[in-house]
């Protein structure tokens, strides 16, 4: 698959097959994720990847904890819509719109698969040092999208979500994470259940001209 056919075919995945991704590969997608520029070629990230036992309890956990209301607290702290600008907003608005159907057309699946962080066979978490300046984050933005591009390349499909990083004590724990690190983000990473509503759903996006002024 080429660069351009990766670009325009991954997307969101939320509902996984029950079948592991081999460590080679996942090796090799983060290898390939390392090619990313970062400022100062600083590198600042780092992937720990919980598959089997590891996650099999992060599961769990996740879900006690949904179902014993205790409160989220992700390193990085949820924006609500209101503080987006009103042209983020507004699109968040209309993908929720877009979205809220398909949930609609078939929601245990949903909320079971969500409930489950998405019965992904293996989640990758991206981790920075404490208190990583606003470069850093720029920089593990870039080496998500190569690390979720690598994936679609080798055909596993893939899901950041904020679902998979809300109780990030837990995930310190079970993966024996020292405690200063930043859980910024985590992608799930398996092979698609063909069979769901929830993943024939395409996001669409905003007209190119809405979004660039090229200037003579
Ligand atoms: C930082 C971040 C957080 C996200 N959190 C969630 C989430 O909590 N639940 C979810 O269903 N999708 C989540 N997503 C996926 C987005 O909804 C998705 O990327 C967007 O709608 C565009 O769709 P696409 O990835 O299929 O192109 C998240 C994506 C990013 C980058």
């Amino acid at each position: 698959m080429d660069v351009l056919e990766a670009i325009q075919t991954r997307h969101s995945t939320r509902a996984f097959e029950d079948r592991p991704v081999d460590k080679e590969t996942l090796t090799k997608i983060v290898a390939d994720a390392q090619h990313t520029p970062s400022w100062g070629n600083s590198q600042p990230w780092k992937v720990y990847i919980a598959t089997g036992k590891s996650l099999d309890n992060i599961k769990q956990r996740f879900a006690s904890n949904a179902e014993d209301g205790v409160a989220e607290n992700a390193d990085l702290y949820k924006v609500h819509r209101g503080d987006f600008s009103s042209f983020a907003s507004q699109n968040m608005g209309h993908w929720v719109g877009t979205f809220r159907p398909v949930i609609e057309s078939d929601p245990d699946s949903y909320w079971d698969s969500r409930g489950n962080l998405y019965r992904a066979p293996a989640i990758a978490y991206l981790v920075l040092d404490a208190d990583p300046n606003s470069w850093s984050i720029y920089d593990l933005g870039a080496f998500s999208e190569t690390l979720m591009l690598s994936a679609t390349g080798r055909e596993v499909q893939s899901l950041a979500s904020y679902e998979l990083v809300k109780y990030p004590d837990v995930i310190r724990d079970e993966l024996g994470m020292p405690k200063n690190k930043v859980i910024a983000m985590g992608i799930a990473l398996g092979y698609e259940k063909s069979d769901k509503k929830l993943n024939a759903y395409r996001s669409d996006r905003v007209s190119t001209d809405q979004i660039l002024k090229i200037v003579d």
